[in-house]
């Protein structure tokens, strides 16, 4: 199968994306796989993986010379839909979800709208842009992020009056439009759905167990975060978990593996956001949630090409 394995992408998930793709590469088995490897930089421009410069049209020429394509692309202009898109236009196979649903998960407030929708709890937030921010008047500690990005890029966690200028400002360097949510107190909880033909299952649950707030550094730097699979949480809650990420799933019609951010409150679940591509190396909540349901990283992989093939 000649497969090709995209990185990359031009946002700050950057370099989260080509450790995801290389990842990737490394795991699918090279006696089944011929594997073309292409990058996004950060200013958009597509290279092969010799490093040569590609032009888009012979991008998209090399996508469909293959078989399939795998676009490990987190955060805007990629996992938003817009690769989904370039690789369905192509007329090119692709691992997980299409347009609709990249776009969707992609907005957070969107998010919320259709979670709410289903029944599930989400942060109370507000929608602001450059032109409504000064109007907002504080009432006390929020959580300000970007409506669309990842890995916690631009999110702040604002405890004091005097600081919330400074992180709309910052928010709003990664979009136009920012969330200003109430401060959830809670454990961290992800699962992951996963469709398979007909059968829609749900990974065991994972516990985020960091000090204090699972920023970007704590996720890509740090030793200080454990995750515990299963999460150490009452059967009730985690069947919660997973009838919402399922309905979600559905709702949003993921395909392939899509991962489910909560936050588990003495009052239940909170939905915090869903992930289309979620970060995919070895030791990323993904592979680790399939890996401890008996399900190794390349079996993972072999199983969303079926998908994506089939
Ligand atoms: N956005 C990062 C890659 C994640 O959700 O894992
Ligand atoms: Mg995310």
């Amino acid at each position: 199968i000649r497969a090709a394995v995209i990185g990359g992408g031009a946002n700050g998930e950057h370099d989260v994306s080509l450790a995801s793709a290389a990842a990737v590469t490394a795991a699918l088995d090279p006696g089944a796989y011929e594997i073309i490897g292409l990058t996004i930089g950060r200013d958009g421009a597509w290279r092969d993986a010799a490093g040569a410069p590609l032009g888009l049209a012979s991008a998209v020429e090399r996508l469909q010379t293959c078989d399939v394509a795998l676009p490990i692309v987190h955060g805007p202009r990629g996992e938003d839909g817009t690769l989904a898109a370039l690789l369905e236009l192509a007329g090119v196979p692709y691992v997980g979800s299409g347009l609709r649903p990249g776009a969707l998960a992609m907005d957070k407030w969107v998010t919320k709208l259709i979670a709410q929708d289903l029944g599930i709890a989400v942060a109370p937030g507000r929608l602001l842009t450059a032109r409504t921010v000064a109007g907002y008047a504080w009432s006390g500690p929020v959580v300000v992020k970007p409506v669309a990005a990842g890995s916690s890029l631009g999110v702040a966690l604002v405890r004091r009056p005097g600081d919330l200028a400074g992180a709309m400002a910052e928010a709003l360097r990664h979009d136009d439009r920012i969330l200003i949510e109430q401060v959830i107190e809670g454990r961290e909880i992800d699962i992951a759905v996963l469709r398979n033909r007909d059968e829609v299952v749900a990974s065991p649950t994972l516990e985020i167990v960091t000090d204090g707030f699972f920023d970007y550094a704590a996720k890509y730097g740090g030793e200080a975060t454990k995750f515990l699979i299963p999460a150490p949480i009452e059967p009730a809650v985690t069947g919660r978990i997973e009838r919402a990420a399922t309905a979600l799933y559905e709702a949003l019609g993921c395909r392939g593996v899509a991962r489910f951010d909560f936050f588990v409150t003495a009052a239940g679940p909170v939905l915090n956001e869903v992930n289309t591509m979620p970060g995919f190396t070895a030791h990323s909540q993904v592979p680790r949630m399939f890996a401890a349901a008996g399900m190794p990283y390349p079996r993972l992989l072999d199983t969303l090409i079926g998908i994506a093939c089939g």
